[in-house]
């Protein structure tokens, strides 16, 4: 098994034990902790910070230092997971509902347009046809979907890289080819199909080296340079270095690091996601 395929597999794995640790009651810290502790005791290393976005928050809500926000019952989930070893990334996601089935159909829609995204991904498949599909299946169950936001190309070290993969036809006519890593990753909704930004989410990515000052915020820059290279990394991680919410504001004041949002769809719409990691030629690598 290469690396992509065993980050595929843990990704996977993490997906179903998220499932079953998402209970009324819980703390996001709980869940996102335990998850990231799972992926690790596998053998990978989180290739991002679990998002757990909630009702109309469609994605990068990811719990702060201390977060205390619970699950309760009704909520929908996203629950956004990604694994990489030795930096080959699989990225994969889902939707659950806490006690209540009510949003049945609109987790049915992005599901049904994953797997049909992710048929379609093939070689010398058009890019714009896999938005198309993903569009019109999303559209037969009643809803719309996100278009401002998208599948991705993925590399080594880089979660978000070229193509970009749509959720509707964008008119993109590159084709795939064999071995290529992407991301398939709908989103549907019943609110008007878009995202905006909302806060800042506490999650970050290391940008490049800069002079800096202070001596515990260049120690840090070194830290987050070793150990998460360009893949995002949280506030949440790195929570026992003393006075961190000042030191990486030093550093994002100082373009070493970029901090990401929230995304709320913009009129407050209900969302449900779906991801699966493909290798064009030979499938789905987030399956279990
Ligand atoms: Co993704």
């Amino acid at each position: 098994m290469d690396d992509w395929q065993k980050a595929g597999k843990i990704a996977a794995e993490a997906r179903e034990y998220a499932k079953e640790i998402c209970r009324i009651g819980k703390t996001y810290t709980y869940v996102a902790d335990k998850v990231e502790e799972f992926i690790i005791k596998k053998g990978a290393f989180p290739a991002f910070p679990m998002d757990i976005s909630v009702n109309s928050i469609a994605a990068h809500y990811c719990p702060y230092i201390n977060d205390e926000n619970v699950l309760e019952k009704g909520d929908l989930v996203k629950l956004d997971i990604g694994a990489h070893v030795n930096g080959a990334v699989a990225d994969n996601a889902c939707t659950v509902e806490i006690g209540t089935d009510e949003h049945k159909e609109l987790i049915l829609a992005s599901k049904d347009a994953c797997d049909a995204g992710c048929e379609k991904a093939i070689p010398g498949a058009m890019i714009k046809n896999i938005g198309k599909v993903i569009d019109e299946t999303i559209r037969s169950h009643g809803f719309v979907p996100i278009t401002n936001l998208s599948g991705h190309g993925l590399d080594r070290w880089i979660v978000h890289d070229a193509p970009t993969i749509p959720n509707y036809d964008n008119g993109n006519e590159m084709k795939l080819e064999e071995g290529q890593h992407i991301a398939i990753e709908p989103f549907a909704t019943d609110g008007i199909g878009s995202v905006k930004e909302g806060k800042p989410c506490g999650v970050y990515a290391f940008l490049e080296k800069k002079p800096v000052r202070l001596d515990s915020a260049r120690k840090l820059m070194s830290q987050i340079e070793k150990d998460y290279k360009t893949l995002p990394f949280t506030e949440r991680w790195l929570k026992d270095v003393k006075n961190i919410k000042f030191l990486l504001k030093l550093l994002e004041q100082a373009e070493v690091v970029k901090q990401y949002t929230v995304l709320p769809e913009k009129n407050g719409g209900m969302v449900s996601q779906y991801e699966n990691t493909v290798c064009v030629g030979k499938g789905v690598t987030t399956k279990i």
